[in-house]
């Protein structure tokens, strides 16, 4: 039934496969988050969180936390932000030299503290200042350099497809399209035709981005818009499955069921990976962000919330998982 889907696609010298990617998301898709969804299969492409070329550049003395990662994330993109071409070219290079796979530009971030400074979705009003942008940083590193941008700043002035055939012409090796426009943030729908407008307009790798939330969504929006690949975001932090579940059902297979159990393993290694690399209150704090978007579906999973927000420490906050999840596991309670 999805024979016909590709599965696979290449940007510059990278195979992409599957063509199934986890989204760059700021405050989650760090090393940890990157390696467990790596862990659970059917993902063929992490990248790092945005950063801002200025925190990168070899002028600058802060550590790049954002864009540490290790050997088995890869292949990996690392996504930076900045609208100066000298500076993001600079950065580009420290990327590449950290060992990225492919360097990911930001033309798409809505958020006022980033187009406030002319960076993300704001290079979407000046597509010449962003033509400058691409061709000095796909000048000055080897790798692939690809682009993630949105289909415009408000309804009145959509040009994702000028945007895309430019991006194309400067050099970038791939594209995603998250297909709202800056004014809709993340409210409305994302409109996938444009994502197959775009992938009619260019010859590169055109991959989608935006309300994939399930596996069969996923499918059907590869299928619907012919894109390359699809991108998942938010529904990886709901369901870190979906990406296993895709490739079950692309296999003719039922997408396993998620069991408490798998609930309960996950949250307690995340936990237990963030204790092994922050210290304690970062780890706490990471763990009290993915329990409110993780998916719990089970009777008491509000007040667990709510336990684990207010909990002081990984002691507590443990202790809240263990007590909550006995009442399905089995295992939970011996250990
Ligand atoms: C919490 C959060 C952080 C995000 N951070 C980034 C980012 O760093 N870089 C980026 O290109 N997009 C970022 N996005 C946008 C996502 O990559 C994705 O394009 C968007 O959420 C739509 O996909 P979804 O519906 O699958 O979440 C972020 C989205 C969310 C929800």
């Amino acid at each position: 039934m999805y024979d016909d889907l590709p599965t696979q696609y290449q940007i510059g010298y990278l195979t992409i496969q599957p063509n199934i990617v986890l989204a760059p998301m700021v405050g989650v898709t760090d090393s940890i988050f990157r390696r467990m969804i790596l862990s659970l299969g059917g993902c063929g492409l992490v990248c790092s969180e945005m950063t801002n070329a200025s925190a990168v550049s070899p002028r600058a003395r802060s550590r790049h936390r954002q864009l540490d990662y290790l050997p088995e994330e890869r292949p990996i993109a690392m996504q930076l932000s900045g609208n100066e071409p000298d500076l993001v070219a600079a950065a580009a290079r420290v990327v590449e030299a950290l060992g990225a796979d492919i360097l990911d530009l930001n033309c798409g971030c809505p958020s006022p503290k980033v187009t406030g400074g002319g960076h993300g979705s704001a290079l979407l009003r000046d597509l010449p200042k962003m033509e400058q942008l691409l061709k000095a940083v796909c000048n000055a590193v080897q790798i692939p350099v690809t682009l993630k941008f949105r289909a415009g700043w408000d309804e009145t002035s959509l040009n994702y497809l000028d945007t895309a055939k430019m991006a194309e012409q400067a050099g970038i090796a791939a594209l995603t399209l998250h297909p709202r426009t800056r004014a809709q943030g993340y409210g409305g729908v994302a409109d996938w035709r444009r994502v197959a407008e775009v992938k009619r307009a260019v010859n590169i790798p055109v991959i989608g981005s935006g309300d994939v939330r399930d596996a069969a969504d996923a499918l059907r929006r590869l299928r619907e818009s012919a894109a390359d690949g699809v991108m998942i975001g938010r529904a990886a932090m709901h369901n870190p499955w979906i990406f296993r579940q895709i490739a079950q059902l692309r296999a003719g297979m039922q997408p396993m069921v998620v069991t408490p159990g798998d609930k309960y393993e996950f949250l307690m290694r995340y936990l237990e990976m963030c204790c092994d690399d922050l210290p304690e209150r970062l780890a706490l704090n990471k763990l009290k962000q993915i329990i409110g978007q993780f998916g719990i579906e089970l009777p008491g999973a509000a007040a667990l919330r709510s336990a684990i927000h207010h909990s002081s420490g990984v002691v507590e906050a443990r202790d809240h998982l263990e007590r909550f999840f006995a009442q399905y596991v089995e295992a939970a309670v011996t250990g």
